[in-house]
């Protein structure tokens, strides 16, 4: 994933610029606000979260305090960043948006804390790239709201303490592995947000569509949620592309047929896997004899980022049962031999070679 600074937004812009399935956020994205849910009862999905969140709003919104800290962590797309502005709307208090890259110094940090009203949120996206010293000053902050301002250099250095108003972090993460424990024990709201449902995503995109004033049958919104791999992000993208085809190539209403044929078009099969996902588990059979084999070898020989298999493919391609994570690497399953259409090979039998085949 590439930092684009240019960017108005201020937001990442994927370098799989091609990838219609691609997870991250693409320059095509920027209607994407405009389809945001603000409120939490317009939130599709993540039911059990919603929930719980409603529950820890009412408390907090009862006691006039502000919400506890807040990690929200799982597969890219899938609504961390609506969420938080959700969670911001419903506490009635603004947010404040910024991401673990972009906060180079510890000073740019403290700017920002001392500059939070009331109950107000700071929102910092990737906080796994928060780098050690801005780390520092975020442990007292999350604690006892409080940063400690180190004035002068050496043995006569002394630490004024500065209080801050109360406030409430969002954190926001595809790698929750990666956060360190004091950060992450101080985040007592922790949230994983999962794959969506393919009825779930059936009525995000025809919500979508009614925003867009997109014409679809509910058959043609089936047919979208069901090839989006649990991603909204990716459904939304795979709506307008199939709006295209149905303006140019049909008569303008995306009906099952309409979004079939798009699809087609556009690579993406009956499951949602486009290329590089069949590249992957293609070559975990051909080269490795269905696995385990590590992820970075898997990468160079699919010539793919690792992190692009592990934090985009993998997820998707586990949940439907395709791929199987061991402690000696990836693994593809008998369902994926036959979604691909590939003779099923145990190689400690070695019986047949796919090559043969
Ligand atoms: N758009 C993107 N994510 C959404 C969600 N979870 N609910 C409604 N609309 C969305």
């Amino acid at each position: 994933m590439a930092i684009d600074f240019d960017d108005p937004r201020g937001g990442y812009i994927g370098e799989d610029e091609e990838r219609i399935v691609a997870p991250s956020l693409l320059r095509s994205d920027d209607a994407e606000a405009t389809l945001r849910p603000r409120r939490i009862d317009e939130y599709i999905g993540q039911e059990r979260t919603k929930e719980n969140l409603q529950v820890y709003i009412k408390a907090a919104l009862m006691r006039g305090e502000a919400l506890d800290h807040v990690l929200l962590y799982g597969p890219p797309g899938l609504g961390k960043t609506t969420l938080a502005n959700v969670i911001a709307h419903e506490m009635g208090v603004s947010i404040r948006v910024t991401s673990g890259p972009l906060l180079e110094k510890a000073g740019d940090l403290v700017s920002l804390l001392t500059n939070l009203e009331d109950r107000e949120i700071l929102f910092v996206d990737e906080i796994h790239r928060l780098n050690a010293n801005v780390q520092e000053v975020l442990y007292p902050a999350l604690e006892d709201y409080r940063v400690d301002i180190i004035i002068g250099k050496g043995p006569g250095a002394r630490i004024l303490p500065l209080p801050l108003k109360r406030f409430t972090l969002i954190g926001a993460t595809t790698r929750a592995g990666q956060i360190k424990k004091p950060l992450r024990d101080r985040l007592g709201i922790p949230i994983l947000l999962e794959l969506y449902t393919p009825e779930e995503l059936a009525t995000i995109v025809r919500r979508s569509a009614r925003i867009l004033d997109i014409p679809i049958e509910d058959g043609g919104a089936a047919e979208i949620a069901s090839r989006s791999r649990g991603t909204p992000r990716v459904a939304n993208r795979i709506l307008k592309r199939v709006r295209d085809f149905a303006q140019a190539a049909a008569d303008g209403v995306i009906t099952r047929e309409v979004a079939d044929m798009a699809l087609a078009r556009l690579d993406i099969d009956r499951l949602g896997l486009d290329i590089t996902d069949r590249r992957m588990m293609e070559s975990i059979i051909r080269n490795y004899g269905g696995g385990p084999v590590g992820l970075e070898t898997l990468a160079a020989t699919v010539g793919e980022e690792a992190v692009t298999l592990e934090d985009v493919c993998e997820p998707y391609l586990m949940q439907m049962g395709f791929l199987t994570r061991t402690p000696r690497g990836r693994c593809v399953t008998e369902k994926a031999y036959r979604h691909l259409g590939l003779p099923v090979v145990r190689p400690e039998t070695g019986q047949l070679s796919l090559e043969e085949s």
